[in-house]
This record gives structure tokens, C-alpha cells and sequence, in this order.
């Protein structure tokens, strides 16, 4: 597994553009099944995630091609509903094959999914929801088996709002007879995205972003050109570093009201934010403040995967904030490695209570996940001497490059490649 070596204390500087949103480009690549003709998806990361999942058509029988960051699925020749456990294990998001497959082959055959350890991550919601569109479901224990001859629209009311649950919904119901109703389903931006991908290719799918979402069934979709909306959390973490090294940077492709639910966080710690259009500027003092309190939620609220960033530049702000995660049961586990840097954090269940210090020293520390990985690479921006940050496999899930981003901004960050992999 690769590492990064940093170089610390150097402030982040300059212009940096938005790649595109993962959690978008999962679901819509994965949505391309539906269509039989060739989807156009341009803004597409070049991520470990994405790579997988692009595996997973191309085991399906869909020949795809990258172009920069376009990517071109054609599905006329999709021969496969299975998929096999290695690929599924791969990532979390891969269970958003089941409702895709289900609508175009009738059958799938996939296992439980992997990804990030940030909590249990059951499926049960997916899974009731689909057997409420008409799927009959056979599990057992690692396998999942979900047929339907037809999918029947009905309504489905969820418990709590699940990403993943009402993407697989709405894949399920674009093609289908009847009318889908989602009461509480996830408002994350990039289910709208999801939502405008489809209708482009003339689904029929109402109420996106709001707190209740109507789908009408189609009989078919026809290819479309889409392109997927730049990553609130990559510019989250952007934002992070650099208020951590006190910097000043410029982040180009923006879209503001996905980055309201963050902005308050970082006024209250001291820095400036100026907008213009889809151009963000932040400025960053030399010493941060305390956040008093941040609550992670489900869209709009304080989003959960911007939680790691921000808790390790508040390691270094004066004051004491408190963080409260209520998305995941396990997403702190970063911060025993955090600690490493001299941090001095403590964790109480759900609560992360940061005792700002005055520096972080260097450290060699270990990625747990994505954006706990992230969250070390933050740190070790500031940190005097030199860090390295090992597993960075994790991080490349889900950041493209990110080494080299940091380094355009003023960062001295290395990738070593670790020849036994
Ligand atoms: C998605 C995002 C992830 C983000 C998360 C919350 C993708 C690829 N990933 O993950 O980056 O952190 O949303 O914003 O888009 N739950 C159940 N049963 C289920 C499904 C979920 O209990 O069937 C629980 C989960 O354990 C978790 C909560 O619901 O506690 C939210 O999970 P969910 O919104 O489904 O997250 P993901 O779709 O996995």
C-alpha cells in the first residue's frame, strides 16, 4: 500500500478546481444499466471507487471507455445479472447494482457489500424498500438474491433518511408500472443528481432534495449526456487544510448551497469566506477558533464524511469544540492515530470533545478510512517535521490525486509507491 511522506508547516496557496462527486458518480454509472444505448457521463473522478465500479459494468457485459473525465457506458450488451463477492466487497456503494440490476434483468445475484469500517452498515432498508416495489429477496448471510418480474410502484416510507436506500429506490422505480412514492427520503445533493440524470434519459422523477419524492414510472430510458456535480467534500477538506496551515486559497467549481450546511463552522473558526458565482475564496487566520458545537446530520445539515477534515484542524484551534456524530456509530476511529500528532481529542461514545494545542509534531500514522485518512493528511499539513501517512489506498477511493492537489497549492506532499503491492 502506497504512503504519503509531508513535509509540514507550509501554507496552503492558490487556485484548486473541484473534481467530481463521487457519491454521484457511483449511483449514476451503476444507474447506466438501465439504459440500453450509451450513456455520456462527463465530470467523472478518476478514483479507486469509481475504477471498481467501472469493473462491475464491464463484468456485466457493458463496454465502457474513459476519455479524461468522461466516461462512455454502453449497456446494449449487458449479459450478466450476477455479480461476484470480491468486486462487491470492494466498496460500500456497489449495492446500488441491486435495483439496477432487478429492473434490467429481473434477477440479481450479488453479495453484502464491503467499504469503509465507519459503523455496522446494514442493507435492511434497501432491501425492505425493494421487496415493497415487488421483489421477491433469498439471503443468505453473504449472498443476496432479488428477483421481479415486473416492479410495481408503492410507497415507502423510511425510517431514516439512507443514501443508499433511496438511490436504490429510485433505480428501481424509474422503470416500472406505477407510481413510487419516498416519504423521508435522503435530500443529499447528489441524489438529485441521480434524479437528473434519470429524468434526462426520460425518467420521470419528482420532488429531489425535498421531503417527499414521487416517481413515475417509465417503460424505457434513452441514453443521455450528463454531467456530475463537483465533490462538496473534497472542497470540505480543501477547506480544511487550509484553515489548518493558515492559508489562502481559491477553490474554482463550487456550488454554494451544498457548502452552506459548512460555512458557519468555518466563520465561526476565524475564517473568511468570499463568493463569487461558483468561486470560493477562503481565507484563513493564523490562529483558528473553537467551534462550539457541530452536529453531523443527514443533508442539509453538517454533512458526516466532512466531520475527519475539520476535527483535525480544530486540533490546533484555541478553545475546546465539541463534535457529535450521529450518522455512523464508528466514524472516530481515526482519531487514536490523530492523537499521534499530539492532538488532544476525547472520544465519549458519540463525542468528540478537541482540546485545541498549540502545534502538532510529526508522526508516522496509519489511514483507517477515507476520510479519516484525509483527516491525518490535514494534520500532517501542520505539523512541524516531516510525516508520513501510510494507507493511503483508503483515500484514494474517494480523492483524486490528492497529493498532487496539495502540492499545487504550496503542500510538499510525496506518493511512495510501495513496490509489493
Ligand atoms: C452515503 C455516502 C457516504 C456518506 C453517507 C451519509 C455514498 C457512496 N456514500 O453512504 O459517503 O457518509 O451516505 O451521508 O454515497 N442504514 C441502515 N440500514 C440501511 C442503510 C443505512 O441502518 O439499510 C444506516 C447506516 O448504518 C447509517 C445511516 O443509515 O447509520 C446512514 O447511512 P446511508 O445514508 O445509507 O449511507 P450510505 O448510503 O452507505
Amino acid at each position: 500500500m502506497d504512503s504519503f511522506i509531508i513535509e509540514g508547516q507550509k501554507s496552503l496557496n492558490g487556485y484548486i478546481r473541484l473534481h467530481g462527486a463521487k457519491n454521484s458518480a457511483l449511483p449514476i454509472l451503476a444507474s447506466t444499466i438501465l439504459i440500453h444505448g450509451v450513456s455520456v457521463i462527463h465530470n467523472c473522478p478518476d478514483l479507486s471507487d469509481v475504477n471498481e465500479t467501472v469493473k462491475i459494468l464491464e463484468s456485466l457485459g457493458c463496454k465502457v471507455a474513459r476519455s479524461g473525465s468522461t466516461i462512455t457506458v454502453d449497456a446494449t450488451t449487458v449479459n450478466s445479472s450476477s455479480i461476484d463477492e470480491q468486486a462487491m466487497r470492494s466498496m460500500r456503494s456497489s449495492i446500488i447494482f441491486l435495483g439496477a440490476l432487478m429492473s434490467r434483468a429481473t434477477c440479481a445475484s450479488i453479495y453484502f457489500p464491503g467499504g469503509c469500517d465507519i459503523g455496522a452498515r446494514p442493507v435492511d432498508l434497501h432491501l425492505k424498500a425493494l421487496k415493497s416495489l415487488g421483489a421477491v429477496i433469498n439471503e443468505n448471510g453473504s449472498s443476496i438474491e432479488c428477483c421481479a418480474q415486473k416492479i410495481i410502484g408503492g410507497k415507502i416510507i423510511l425510517p431514516i433518511p439512507s443514501v443508499g436506500a433511496t438511490e436504490n429506490i429510485i433505480i428501481a422505480a424509474a422503470v416500472s408500472k406505477g407510481r413510487t412514492t419516498i416519504i423521508n427520503p435522503a435530500r443529499e445533493p447528489e441524489i438529485s443528481d441521480l434524479a437528473g440524470f434519470l429524468n434526462n434519459c426520460g425518467a420521470r422523477i419528482f420532488g429531489a432534495g425535498e421531503t417527499t419524492i414521487e416517481i413515475e414510472g417509465v417503460e424505457r430510458l434513452t441514453p443521455c449526456e450528463y454531467t456530475i456535480i463537483p465533490d462538496r467534500i473534497l472542497a470540505s477538506t480543501y477547506m480544511s487544510a487550509c484553515a489548518i496551515t493558515g492559508g489562502e486559497i481559491v477553490i474554482e467549481d463550487v456550488l454554494p448551497t451544498h457548502l452552506s450546511p459548512i460555512f458557519p463552522a468555518f466563520n465561526e473558526m476565524g475564517c473568511k469566506l468570499y463568493l463569487s458565482g461558483n468561486i470560493l475564496k477562503i481565507c484563513a487566520p493564523k490562529h483558528l477558533k473553537r467551534v462550539r458545537s457541530i452536529k453531523t446530520m443527514p443533508y442539509p445539515g453538517f454533512p458526516t464524511d466532512s466531520q475527519s477534515p475539520i476535527v483535525a484542524a480544530l486540533s490546533v484551534a484555541k478553545g475546546t469544540s465539541v463534535i457529535k456524530e450521529t450518522v455512523f456509530e464508528n466514524r472516530f476511529r481515526y482519531v487514536s492515530e490523530l492523537r499521534r500528532f499530539g492532538a488532544d481529542i476525547d472520544i465519549n461514545e458519540q463525542l468528540a470533545v478537541i482540546n485545541g494545542v498549540k502545534k502538532l509534531h510529526s508522526a508516522n500514522v496509519n489511514a483507517t478510512d477515507l476520510r479519516g485518512g484525509a483527516a491525518l493528511v490535514v494534520a500532517a499539513l501542520a505539523a512541524e517535521g516531516e510525516s508520513t501517512v501510510n494507507y493511503v489506498n483508503h483515500i484514494d477511493r474517494g480523492y483524486e490525486n490528492l497529493e498532487l492537489a496539495l502540492s499545487s497549492l504550496g503542500g510538499a506532499v510525496k506518493r511512495i509507491y510501495n513496490e509489493k503491492d
